[in-house]
């Protein structure tokens, strides 16, 4: 670079940390100026969330119609500042409630201060009609992909900003270490690197979306943490985890989430080791604000600070437990019906056992996150770009993150791709025919809207295997029980190739507990009954997380895990099973073998000791491992090699592998990249995925890949205090089968 180059680089990044540091103070000053001029209500009721049902025309959270009579009361003399939810109706109807919102809201406030809207976007604008639906993240995290957890956000943004949309309750950067708990589907899998990675990346791509200009959205880091892994697996109860544990596991996916931008977090309903988080100052300002140094909003999850009198019993009445909560370090309550919380919050300031000083911190970081997203500027929604939703090429992209998020688990005697001479194809279970399985939890309802409400051209796996197959008859049955037991039997029998598409139906949060990881029977039944049959026997598992399967894998053909692919999932899953598409997921979780014990693929070292090595079945409690997932082309290996067999602690290490495209068809691989360290001073997860890169091959071509190892990021762990620890020793590098050692030295 030429002197004059870097002259003008450096004039040019010092104009751009001027600007942004004079629009930092600019709003700063203004923040400031309103609070100063705001009464203690006025405060409280920023720091307010209620929900759509107390200002709309019902009462009914499919109910887009503001009630201005309900509304303006709320704004005038309760000075309330967000409100939150809905359900999927179409942009023009969410457009007309938004800017009547939003007009009385900045009209009825003394100071003008626009109200926030919250909604549950999950995998796209999933709570507007007709809009893209992605797959879910367990999906994204098997895609393997960064491009899609990016597209996903760019895509939401762009089909919901001009609505009035401004927080979006997304990413769930929770990760998924316990298979029953019915939130599996939210979380970019087990691994804290996979989340890290893509949720990050959903986060920068949501809050710096240049196509919704003049509009801004934010994210919210849920749940801020350790929520996924209760003791039981049933949902919002009593987690048990180390510090330790918390720093290693749970810490990172935010922290990264965080360094990407994130203005807002979601706090943890549940508990940990006794504290439930809502009450813990410990977590929301020890490890929030002083250790990960967060700025923006902390919001609690819904009545949460009721809960804190009717669930955990730590508080013996709302006001207490507003106290409780306050104190923690909460910026908004979620209340969401009442003014419960506001008037406590009042009382508890005038009697001087909170600070007005504390209160305007929160109202200080929501005012801020209010400018910064330009709502005092431009707080109307508009309805000029209606036409963005649903947009053909947000569904592409919708289409391609659902391709790769699906993952081939078996492929006997490569009985798939099916050949397109088939003549009869039967497909049974609860997911043969059905739009709402493949979408699940959160999509266009909370618990999953009806099946009709989905639009017309959304493909099951039916309708979009008949398109595949056009010279086929394709059939389903969707009534498994016993009673239509000898009819599948029947018509299995005359099929050249029988689709199970099997799993859950749709839930969400603790309306997905349940007791095992067993399917219901009738799944088993039918497989059993048909596993005689002379035609191929293909297991679509369509699923929000992984049931067992371990008596069905070897009954069948073939097995692809389908995860929850969203509105293209149907088509996605009939054209891998063509062959016009070819799968490249690999498992973001490990898919356990038994009902009672299940490891995520990062266990300590000690979890399969020696002595019950000697017993098979306590071997191993993986059917299909992390990072698992075939394709219809072969991959090779190779030339593994490492720069240096030893490593400074201040230096860096280059690993390159190459990788060939062996068969005769196209695909994508998903390179991943696991460190071991041998022995450590804390014990260690068996291996760790470090890096990971999807590239694509075409028939016999290779790449170099390369994962350039940082000692302190990747070969580091924290203590029980958050301390990063960086030890001296011997390490292992694996990727694919091939592995090489290396030695850390001071
Ligand atoms: C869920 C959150 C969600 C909120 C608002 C809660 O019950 O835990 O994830 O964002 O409701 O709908």
């Amino acid at each position: 670079m030429t002197n004059r180059i870097k002259y003008l680089l450096l004039v040019l990044i010092s104009l751009v940390s001027t600007q942004i540091f004079a629009q930092s103070n600019d709003i700063s000053a203004k923040v400031e100026e309103l609070i100063d001029q705001m009464t203690l209500a006025e405060k409280v009721g920023q720091m307010t969330q209620l929900n759509i049902s107390v200002i709309n025309t019902t009462g009914q959270q499919r109910d887009v119609y503001l009630d201005p009579e309900k509304f303006i009361p709320f704004i005038r003399d309760h000075h309330i500042g967000s409100f939150l939810n809905g359900e999927a109706v179409p942009g023009d109807v969410w457009y007309e409630y938004m800017n009547e919102v939003m007009h009385l809201s900045v009209e009825h406030s003394r100071l003008k201060i626009p109200i926030i809207y919250g909604i549950d976007h999950m995998h796209g604008a999933s709570y507007v009609a007709n809009s893209t639906i992605f797959p879910h993240n367990l999906n994204i995290g098997a895609t393997f992909n960064v491009e899609h957890a990016k597209n996903n956000a760019i895509v939401t943004g762009m089909e919901s900003a001009d609505l009035g949309h401004h927080w979006i309750f997304a990413p769930v950067l929770d990760l998924g270490r316990n298979p029953l708990w019915p939130r599996i589907y939210e979380t970019y899998g087990e691994d804290p690197h996979v989340a890290e990675v893509l949720g990050g990346a959903y986060v920068y791509n949501l809050e710096h979306n240049p196509e919704i200009a003049p509009y801004k959205q934010t994210a919210t880091g849920k749940h801020f943490l350790g929520y996924s892994d209760p003791v039981g697996g049933w949902d919002r109860t009593p987690a048990h985890i180390p510090e330790q544990q918390i720093y290693e596991f749970f810490v990172p996916a935010f922290k990264a989430a965080m360094d990407n931008g994130l203005s807002t977090i979601m706090i943890n309903s549940g508990e940990i080791n006794g504290i439930p988080v809502h009450a813990s100052k410990e977590i929301l300002t020890g490890l929030l604000r002083d250790y990960l140094g967060f700025e923006g909003v902390a919001v609690t999850d819904w009545a949460d600070i009721d809960q804190l009198v009717t669930k955990h019993h730590v508080a013996p009445n709302i006001k207490e437990a507003t106290y409780l909560a306050v104190e923690a370090g909460i910026d908004m309550s979620m209340t969401p019906y009442d003014l419960s919380f506001t008037n406590a919050l009042i009382e508890l300031v005038q009697e001087g056992r909170i600070t007005e000083s504390r209160i305007d911190q929160s109202v200080r970081r929501i005012l801020t996150l209010k400018f910064k997203l330009g709502l005092f500027e431009n707080p109307y929604p508009s309805n000029k770009r209606l036409d963005r939703i649903g947009a053909p090429e947000h569904k592409a992209m919708a289409y391609d993150a659902a391709v790769e998020s699906i993952v081939l688990l078996k492929n006997e005697d490569n009985v798939l791709p099916v050949a397109n001479t088939a003549k009869n194809i039967l497909i049974v279970g609860p997911s043969a025919n059905s739009k709402r399985n493949l979408n699940g939890g959160w999509t266009l309802a909370w618990q999953g809207g009806e099946e009709e409400r989905y639009p017309d051209d959304v493909e099951t796996i039916f309708t979009a295997t008949k398109k595949a197959f056009p010279n086929a008859k394709v059939e389903f049955i969707e009534d498994i029980s016993s009673k239509n037991l000898s009819a599948i039997v029947s018509k299995a029998k005359a099929a050249d190739v029988v689709i199970y598409a099997m799993g859950e139906t749709p839930y969400t949060e603790g309306v997905g507990n349940i007791n095992t990881l067993i399917l219901p029977q009738e799944q088993y039944d039918v497989i059993d009954a048909t596993q005689n049959i002379k035609g191929s026997k293909i297991l679509v598992m369509v699923e929000g997380r992984p049931r067992i399967i371990t008596d069905m894998v070897d009954k069948v053909d073939a097995v692809l895990f389908a995860g929850l692919p969203g509105n293209e999932g149907g088509k996605a899953i009939a054209n891998i099973i063509a062959g016009t598409e070819v799968p490249s997921g690999k498992m973001a979780i490990t898919y356990p073998k038994f009902a009672g014990s299940f490891y995520p693929y990062n266990h300590k070292m000690a979890v399969y000791t020696p002595s019950n090595q000697s017993q098979e079945e306590f071997a191993s409690t993986t059917l299909y491992s992390f990072g698992q997932g075939l394709s219809y082309t072969t991959f090779e290996y190779s030339d593994l090699k490492l720069s240096s067999a030893s490593l400074k602690k201040n230096g860096t290490l280059t690993a390159s592998v190459t990788v060939k495209n062996t068969g005769d068809i196209a695909g994508m691989e998903s390179v991943l990249w696991f460190l071991t360290d041998k022995y450590a001073s804390i014990t260690r997860p068996v291996k760790e995925l470090r890096h990971f890169e999807k590239i694509k091959l075409a028939p016999g071509e290779s790449k170099t890949v390369s994962f350039k190892i940082d000692p302190m990021k990747d070969l580091s762990f924290p203590d029980k205090t958050g301390a990063i620890l960086l030890e001296e020793g011997d390490f292992t590098l694996a990727v694919d089968q091939f592995s090489k050692d290396f030695k850390l030295v001071d």
